[in-house]
């Protein structure tokens, strides 16, 4: 009798439920009137007078046990009840997504680049460890110029470095594409330069280029007029300030109408009405010889600009720092830009 005690003891021990009903067939099996712990307590009139005490002990035992068994196996089972009920709560509303955004810079960038294929400029692109003839020689810089210097630029062997503009990707469209062309580069660019407010060694350009018969200043001007309205506005005004580039001749700088003063003049203009935002000029004819254009055939005009600047001026943006820290709380300013 003792041995059905103890083996209905392990049972209860190690019985595991499912779920619910699984727990209850076991109450039943156990406690019920028709139960296994029942019909043993039935058995306790056939114990001898001295095995009395001990069976009633084990079998008081077992029932509790038993008790305690079914009474936590419920609060377990319950509690995965609820858990689960939770996630099936059809009545909450629904998780806020958190849109990501484009950064600053990929926003100006394809926004220069959209406002250029308008006027029928092609998108094209080049590396960024770039050689001496594409970088330097072919742009017609000197071989004394400074931006050669080690202290401008990030060198990989003697004759290889990182690019210093994008100007290097005209000479390879130059060099494989017969006029007319029509082209924007846009890309990252390295110069060995201290980080500030307003220089970083690693920013990005996008670069401008169209050669055919007859391109004239005037349709230089005219382009970068257009460009200036729609990028900043159709009240911009641009000014051409002559200037000294290599690759171009004549040059300028283009300065547009301060667009946080209407160019009445204030801090951020420094009183002149007036912010620079790119170089330009007629592609030199030593430029088109190098890239085997016949120079007395065609001609052409080139741009380029630097497209922090030009974020920094659209969005009035006070230190180029804040587009390389990648701080959360200024890049979500640009969630709803394309
Ligand atoms: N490459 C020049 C720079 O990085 C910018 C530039 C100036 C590009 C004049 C041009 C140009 O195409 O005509 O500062």
């Amino acid at each position: 009798m003792l041995n059905k005690v103890a083996e209905l003891l392990k049972e209860v021990e190690s019985f595991a439920a499912k779920n619910i009903e699984e727990l209850e067939q076991f109450r039943i099996k156990m406690l019920a009137k028709k139960g296994a712990i029942t019909a043993l307590m039935s058995e306790f009139r056939n114990v001898s007078n001295e095995d009395k005490k001990a069976f009633g002990q084990q079998i008081n035992n077992l029932k509790q046990t038993t008790q305690q068994k079914i009474i936590a196996l419920k609060e377990q089972l319950d509690q995965t009840i609820n858990s689960s009920n939770k996630k099936m709560d059809l009545t909450r509303s629904a998780e806020q997504v958190q849109l990501g955004a484009r950064h600053p810079i990929s926003v100006v960038r394809n926004e220069i680049l959209d406002i250029f294929s308008r006027i029928g400029f092609m998108v094209s692109e080049g590396p960024e460890i770039e050689d001496d003839w594409h970088n330097f020689s072919a742009l017609n810089f000197p071989p004394e110029h400074p931006a050669r210097d080690m202290q401008d630029t990030f060198f990989i062997e003697k004759e290889v470095a990182l690019r210093t503009h994008t100007s290097s990707v005209q000479v390879r469209v130059m060099e494989n594409q017969t006029p007319p062309i029509r082209t924007v580069s846009p890309g990252r660019v390295f110069r060995n330069e201290a980080i500030s407010a307003r220089a970083h060694c690693i920013f990005h350009q996008v670069e401008g280029l169209y050669i055919d018969k007859d391109v004239s200043f005037a349709d230089l001007k005219q382009t970068l007029m257009y460009f200036a309205k729609e990028m900043f506005g159709e009240k911009t005004e641009i000014r051409l300030r002559p200037s000294y580039f290599p690759f171009t001749e004549p040059s300028a700088e283009v300065d547009v109408s301060c667009n946080i003063c209407s160019g009445k003049g204030c801090n951020v203009c420094k009183h002149t009405g007036f912010l620079e935002i790119m170089g330009c000029g007629m592609v030199d004819p030593n430029v088109l010889e190098n890239c085997g254009i016949d120079s007395s055939v065609y001609t052409g005009f080139a741009f380029g600009m630097g497209i922090e600047r030009i974020a920094m001026l659209k969005y009035q943006v006070n230190d180029l720092r804040h587009f390389f820290e990648n701080d959360l709380r200024f890049l979500k300013q640009f969630t709803s830009a394309y």
